[in-house]
């Protein structure tokens, strides 16, 4: 659409060299799938050339990339039933307002069904079913003539050999890697030749397309339109695949046993309004994070035969349907430097610098790169243009170099030979490495998040004071607080009689303080504030907690083998500094639960009793009245009291939101899904039993 951003050709030079830039990109992206613009860049780009062409239209190049499918970029030879088109995109509400306005009078009536459904970003293939029998596999191409990849039979998921009726059809779709199979795939890869892909989608590409490889990876299929192939046709199939509306051919699809987005959260549906379709829109984007395959972006078609037919078709696009863009998440940009940063307990992990890009609205100039052998492994370089990915809350990550773009000034990534922190050894025996001081040498970080106000709560222990006290060697660990003198905190500089008794009574009362938040300021790795209450819960003792197996750690939700085996490591170094805090008189029990004889927690209350009891819930935005000064841990603590399972994250099966000031997405996502939502007053009174 002519208002989209667009990159501004200011006369013929520009021009020729946007179209070459463009075809590059096209040839590289339909090609071996990797391009050096990545889909905001070129559609910026193309829509650039688009505008130059429209103000010059003596000047338009015989091989620009406009109003060709594919950016006329490939070829193959199996020519195409009905061509393989492509979509028109609009950006945003007004525009497809437009859109629809446009197709209306152009019908000369109103549409009354869409069909609704995600655009998956992958590559379109057409699937021949002969009497039931999968006999070929044709990309897009050109849009014409495709390239026969039949050799991919048998490793698409959703696309069987055989359909459930010895039908004729042909179907068509999007083939992709879902995350966990380009994870497989890129662990593949790298097991035969060191490399990685740079993202799903080119790996996709790549896979689809590979002729002599030594291994074999698993793609997926979903299927977004069917039609006849030249057939006799008893059954009357092709007059049904002709007349039929589009949701009602999906639905004919799927029973034929072949995959379409119905399984998915953001499933196709058809929409009677504008305002259906909106929200529609809304939902699936607001989904699009956690979906386990990439999606860019939303079509909308006009559900019915009758109106397809009339609409008809332009030159390379369908009157009749168009591609709402979603805003990518995946952008190029150059990897400045590598910064390396020591956390609480004492992992060294590398952090990114970026040339500033924006994804989705925010400015990303830092992203995290897992660990120095992943960096190895994806054989980064300082200088490199590389693919940064963002979606939705998750920290943005760097996914790989592309290859393509190497000037040869590149420089290696230097890894630290001693801790960035305290200069000492480092332990490089597993993937991420650690100071072998551990949580030693962050003491002072670790120290004052134990005293923080969602652990022990030690007002006055803030950092400066915990410096003070480890510079006098007063203190080692948070064990060591316990038993500090009154001298000891009156030597302190700025430290009166009155400072110290207060500092005194609230480390005292910090004894008293429940389980869950003394194994919170252990600062189990793997083990936040939530899985400590659950853990305490659970257990109901640090006994039980010690005595525990990997097996009883798993009885905890959300403990998986490896976190239960991490916990079991880090409980044993720990051991020193938990002996510390019983002899201290440190609480040790979580009041509520008693000790698991079985394995399994028991309540005071019997479970049923309480107002929560199995519900999962999220608390989003400011609180207000009762709850207003509470933090957010102190919040979730109330869930839990409460018999209910606090969570971070919204999804199907929340059972409630405490939607407070300014809530923004969770709330949006909750409405999206259906999830019933209370205000922080309305929370209050139902747990008001609960509230300290
Ligand atoms: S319908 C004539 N539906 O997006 C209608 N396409 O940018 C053509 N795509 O070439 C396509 N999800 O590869 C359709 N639900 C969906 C889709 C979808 C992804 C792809 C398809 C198409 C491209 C256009």
């Amino acid at each position: 659409m002519t208002d989209a951003p667009h990159t501004h050709l200011d006369d013929q030079v520009a021009y020729v060299a946007a179209v070459q830039t463009a075809l590059d990109a096209t040839t590289a992206y339909y090609g071996a799938g990797d391009s050096s613009l990545d889909d905001d860049a070129y559609d910026r780009l193309v829509r650039g050339i688009e505008a130059y062409e429209r103000a010059h239209p003596d000047q338009v190049l015989p091989d620009s990339p406009t109003g060709k499918v594919a950016g006329g970029a490939v070829e193959g030879d199996v020519p195409h039933t009905v061509p393989m088109l492509s979509l028109d995109n609009v950006f945003s509400a007004p525009d497809l307002t437009k859109w629809i306005a446009g197709l209306e009078r152009r019908l000369a009536r109103p549409v009354t069904a869409w069909s609704v459904e995600p655009k998956l970003d992958g590559l379109a293939i057409a699937a021949r079913y002969r009497d039931g029998r999968l006999v070929q596999l044709v990309t897009r191409g050109d849009g014409t003539q495709g390239e026969d990849v039949t050799r991919a039979t048998g490793t698409i998921v959703g696309l069987p050999d055989t359909l459930t009726e010895p039908v004729t059809i042909e179907i068509r779709g999007e083939v992709l890697m879902t995350n966990a199979q380009f994870e497989a795939a890129c662990e593949k890869r790298l097991a035969h030749d060191g490399t990685t892909f740079a993202n799903a989608r080119n790996a996709a590409a790549g896979t689809l397309r590979a002729k002599d490889r030594k291994y074999v990876c698993e793609l997926t299929f979903f299927g977004y339109s069917a039609m006849p192939l030249p057939a006799n046709d008893p059954s009357g199939l092709a007059e049904q695949l002709r007349t039929l509306p589009h949701s009602q051919i999906m639905d004919l699809v799927a029973k034929l046993g072949v995959a379409t987005t119905a399984g998915t959260t953001v499933a196709g549906i058809v929409a009677g309004t504008a305002e259906e379709i909106q929200a529609r829109i809304e939902q699936i984007a607001t989904l699009r994070s956690e979906l386990p395959f990439a999606i860019d972006g939303i079509v909308i078609k006009a559900d019915l035969a009758t109106d397809q037919a009339e609409a008809g078709f332009g030159s390379r696009v369908p009157r009749w349907a168009i591609a709402y863009k979603l805003p990518a998440t995946e952008k190029i940009t150059k990897l400045k430097a590598v910064t390396w940063a020591v956390g609480r307990t004492g992992i060294i992990a590398p952090r990114a610098e970026l040339e500033p890009v924006e994804i989705d609205g925010s400015t990303i100039t830092f992203a995290t790169l897992h660990n120095p052998s992943d960096i190895t492994r994806r054989d980064l370089k300082i200088g490199d243009h590389v693919t940064v990915y963002k979606a939705g809350d998750v920290i943005p990550r760097v996914q790989a170099p592309v290859a393509h773009l190497r000037t040869g000034d590149e420089q290696d990534i230097v890894f630290p030979t001693a801790c960035p922190n305290c200069r000492g050894e480092i332990d490089t025996s597993q993937e991420r490495w650690r100071c072998l001081r551990g949580r030693a040498c962050r003491a002072i970080t670790s120290i004052t998040y134990a005293t923080g106000r969602d652990q022990l709560d030690i007002e006055g222990m803030g950092e400066t004071r915990v410096v003070q006290l480890l510079n006098a060697g007063y203190i080692a660990d948070f064990g060591d607080l316990f038993t500090l003198t009154r001298e000891q905190l009156l030597s302190l500089d700025r430290m009166g009689e009155t400072n110290t008794d207060k500092l005194l009574a609230a480390i005292e009362a910090a004894k008293s303080q429940p389980l869950s938040r003394v194994f919170a300021a252990l600062g189990v790795r793997g083990t936040g504030r939530a899985m400590s209450r659950r853990i305490a819960r659970h257990f109901g003792t640090m006994e039980a907690i010690l005595a525990a197996d990997a097996e009883a750690i798993q009885a905890v939700e959300g403990m998986g083998i490896e976190k239960a085996t991490l916990m079991l490591a880090e409980l044993t170094e720990l051991r020193p500094l938990i002996a510390k805090l019983i002899a201290a008189g440190v609480n040790m029990t979580e009041p509520g639960a008693t000790t698991a004889t079985d394995g399994q927690s028991q309540s005071d209350t019997p479970a049923a009793e309480l107002p929560l009891t199995g519900k999962s819930v999220v608390a989003t935005g400011s609180m207000t009245g009762r709850l207003e000064a509470l933090t957010r841990n102190q919040v979730n603590e109330l869930i839990e009291r409460a018999g209910g399972r606090s969570s971070s994250s919204v999804s199907a099966r929340t059972a409630l939101l405490v939607a407070g000031d300014n809530a923004g997405s969770k709330r949006a996502k909750a409405e999206s899904l259906g999830v019933p939502i209370v205000t922080p007053e309305e929370f209050a009174d139902l747990v008001s039993d609960f509230l300290l």
